[in-house]
């Protein structure tokens, strides 16, 4: 069997990003910026770097619409500093006018990760308290909980088949039952919001790693849609899909122009965003979803101190929220940097601070002003400063972080009710 491309539960994903993007069809961040009222600086720094369909997004910012926000956690460990950046990205869209709603894959923990429903709840908690802290404010929910989540992938699930999964994830025949029941699941997740308060785009901020599961619900929202609506050069263009009888009649009905023929109608004199409402509404009226293709953001990884990815099972790759303060300074301390052998070739040839775990720490989280981290990486270039002074710095900067963010983590830990 061959592996797949992008697997969402391999601990060492080293992807080459661009190409990876190019291949499946992701488009970098960049020219959408400029849609955006208030760019955040997770965007302008590159961190988060590609996207699916985010324009529609954009516009809803710009414009006040509604639109949901919907991504989830895990539970698999707890909560470290590579999950503060996705963190970040729900609180921000949610400031941007988004309906929020986070879900704990308690389902996918259990299934994949062979964690008990015990330590689910525990780790799950956790996660919500760090949520919290950030300001978030929105709908949370743990999947095992949720009876209408669990009956949306039961549907979902009648959209897809096994030899689909072994594509896309690379499943074979001795591949568990739950695992494919935790993927259909997540699928159910980002479906939710639309489900539960009706049709609006929704953005799905994620990992690379999460695509697939993307990828797939696009393919499943779509195949959930009873018409397919068109712009042709003067008309718009409804197509029936797997319409309800009657169904086609009442779009013809909506619009005065309009001439129907075997298994579509054409609408003449009328507005593209127009009809695609109406649709929506005539397919919830008999009894559809007329679901909006989910969107996606992809952010980049925070590289583990020890370079690789920051990951729950090797201790000294990550700083949890939990650290004592000892062992942040001992973590920081001794984690990979850009510098060089000797002191004498700092000097002379400056750090590395694109392959430095510590900038590259300073620039996801410790050091948010744009010029104080221009600073620091022109020293580091010029070799004006020693990665033992620097260490120290991002050791200080990490302690006052995580002590401020600690108490707030406490505050909100009270306020939750599982
Ligand atoms: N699979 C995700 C992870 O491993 C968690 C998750 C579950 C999720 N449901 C989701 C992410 C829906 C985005 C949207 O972290
Ligand atoms: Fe990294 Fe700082 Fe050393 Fe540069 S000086 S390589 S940024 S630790």
């Amino acid at each position: 069997m061959t592996e797949p491309q992008i697997n969402p539960w391999s601990s060492t994903p080293s992807l080459d990003i661009e190409k990876t993007f190019a291949e499946f069809g992701i488009d970098p961040i960049a020219p959408v910026l400029a849609e955006l009222p208030d760019v955040p600086y997770f965007m302008r720094r590159g961190i988060v770097l590609g996207h699916r369909d985010y324009l529609p997004i954009a516009r809803a910012i710009k414009t006040h619409a509604p639109f949901y926000l919907l991504t989830g956690f895990m539970p698999s460990g707890h909560p470290h500093l590579g999950h503060l950046l996705l963190m970040k990205e729900i609180v921000w869209h949610v400031q941007q006018g988004a309906t929020g709603c986070v879900t704990i894959a308690d389902r996918e923990a259990y299934a994949v990760r062979g964690l008990s429903w015990e330590k689910c709840r525990e780790y799950g908690k956790e996660y919500l308290s760090c949520l919290y802290a950030l300001g978030y404010k929105g709908e949370t929910y743990f999947q095992s909980k949720n009876n209408r989540l669990k009956d949306l992938a039961f549907e979902a699930a009648t959209k897809v088949n096994f030899s689909e999964l072994s594509a896309i994830y690379g499943f074979t025949p001795e591949t568990a039952l739950a695992h494919a029941d935790s993927v259909i699941t997540q699928v159910a997740d980002i479906l939710y919001p639309q489900v539960e308060k009706g049709p609006a785009p929704t953005i799905v901020p994620v990992g690379i790693d999460q695509d697939p599961h993307i990828r797939l619900t696009r393919g499943i929202a779509n195949k959930f849609r009873m018409f397919l609506v068109e712009e042709r050069e003067g008309l718009v263009s409804v197509r029936a899909k797997n319409a309800p009888e009657g169904a086609l009649e009442a779009v013809k009905k909506a619009f005065p122009h309009t001439k129907k023929y075997e298994g579509h109608v054409d609408i003449k004199d009328a507005a593209c965003a127009d009809v695609s409402a109406k649709v929506r509404e005539i397919e919830l009226s008999f009894g559809g979803y007329g679901f909006y293709t989910p969107s996606s953001t992809y952010h980049q990884f925070l590289p583990g101190l020890t370079g690789g990815k920051m990951s729950s099972s090797v201790p000294e790759s990550f700083i949890s929220f939990f650290e004592p303060e000892a062992a942040v300074r001992k973590k920081v301390m001794s984690a990979l940097t850009g510098g060089r052998m000797t002191l004498e070739e700092q000097k002379r040839l400056g750090g590395e601070p694109e392959k430095c775990t510590l900038y590259l720490l300073n620039m996801f989280h410790m050091v948010t002003d744009d010029a104080a981290l221009a600073e620091i990486h022109r020293k580091c270039r010029a070799g004006e400063i020693t990665c033992g002074q620097c260490k120290k710095e991002t050791a200080e900067r990490v302690v006052a972080f995580l002590k401020d963010f600690k108490e707030k983590m406490d505050v909100a830990a009270e306020t939750i009710e599982v």
